[in-house]
């Protein structure tokens, strides 16, 4: 099984070529629009913590909206592109370094809302995850809300199928892609009893290692840490799955879950 080494993965997401990546997108994926518009008429009163952020691509939808914003992430150098992209923000509005690991200097029970968007806990070491959750639970006030985004171990196998695509390059670079998974990876079959793995993806050419997790003990594991009312969103339609039909879910690459503290 792969490790996560953090400090390697922060080097990835402080090159500049990621960065540049990362501050021009700005649309909201469908999960996400679902989750603001449930969240919406209650965000203008709320404090939000953005863990994250990469280059801000929610803080476009979110921080215009929230009583008062805080934009983070452990790579320094996407703080800083966020502090350039956006030089007009709202008077309570900060971004700033903060490690999901390690929030020691964010106050207990201050925000209503914690995000981490777009699968950024799968960054982090399997060890340490429980840790983000702890923290969630300690800066979150109880009521609060905490939304993020996990990769689906039930989709691995069809990372490893051949699909027709119109353009001969991208139809040749997937049988490269297979081939790294399987080197990387080994088999997919293998994945099918577990829980949860750690795998190269491809995710910046495979030079990062990624959590994937079955969605429905990531449902099980949020509620036996005391995460209540957790509701879980396809990222391919944004509709919310009935907690029956979570071992149904291969068709989706991650999957959202928005709970409450
Ligand atoms: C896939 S990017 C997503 C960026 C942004 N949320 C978006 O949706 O465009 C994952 C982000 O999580 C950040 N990240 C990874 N591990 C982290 C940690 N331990 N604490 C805070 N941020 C972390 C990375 O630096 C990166 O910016």
């Amino acid at each position: 099984m792969n490790t996560i080494d953090s400090l390697k993965d922060k080097r990835v997401w402080n090159s500049e070529k990621v960065v540049r990546t990362y501050i021009s997108v700005a649309d909201l994926q469908k999960p996400e629009q679902v989750i603001l518009n449930i969240l919406q008429d209650r965000l203008p009163y709320w404090r939000m913590l953005d863990l994250g952020i990469g280059g801000g691509r929610t803080t476009v939808h979110f921080e215009p909206l929230v009583y008062e914003y805080h934009g983070t992430d452990y790579a320094e150098r996407m703080v800083e592109a966020c502090i350039q992209r956006f030089p007009k923000v709202g008077p309570r509005t900060r971004f700033f370094v903060l490690d999901a690991t390690d929030m020691r200097n964010a106050a207990d029970h201050y925000y209503d809302f914690v995000l981490f968007s777009f699968n950024g806990i799968d960054c982090i070491a399997p060890n340490d995850r429980e840790r983000v959750f702890r923290e969630v639970q300690r800066v979150c006030k109880p009521g609060g809300y905490f939304a993020f985004s996990s990769h689906n171990l039930l989709y691995v196998p069809r990372m490893y199928q051949v699909k027709w695509y119109r353009r001969w390059r991208e139809f040749l670079y997937q049988f490269y892609r297979i081939a790294m998974l399987i080197y990387y990876n080994g088999l997919p079959g293998q994945y099918a009893d577990k829980k949860f793995a750690v795998l190269r993806d491809g995710v910046e050419h495979f030079s990062l290692s990624i959590y994937y997790i079955q969605p429905e003990y990531q449902v099980w594991q949020l509620k036996r840490m005391g995460f209540r009312n957790v509701r879980v969103f396809s990222y391919k339609t944004g509709q919310e799955i009935d907690h029956s039909r979570l071992n149904t879910l291969q068709g989706d690459a991650w999957v959202y879950y928005l709970c409450e503290v």
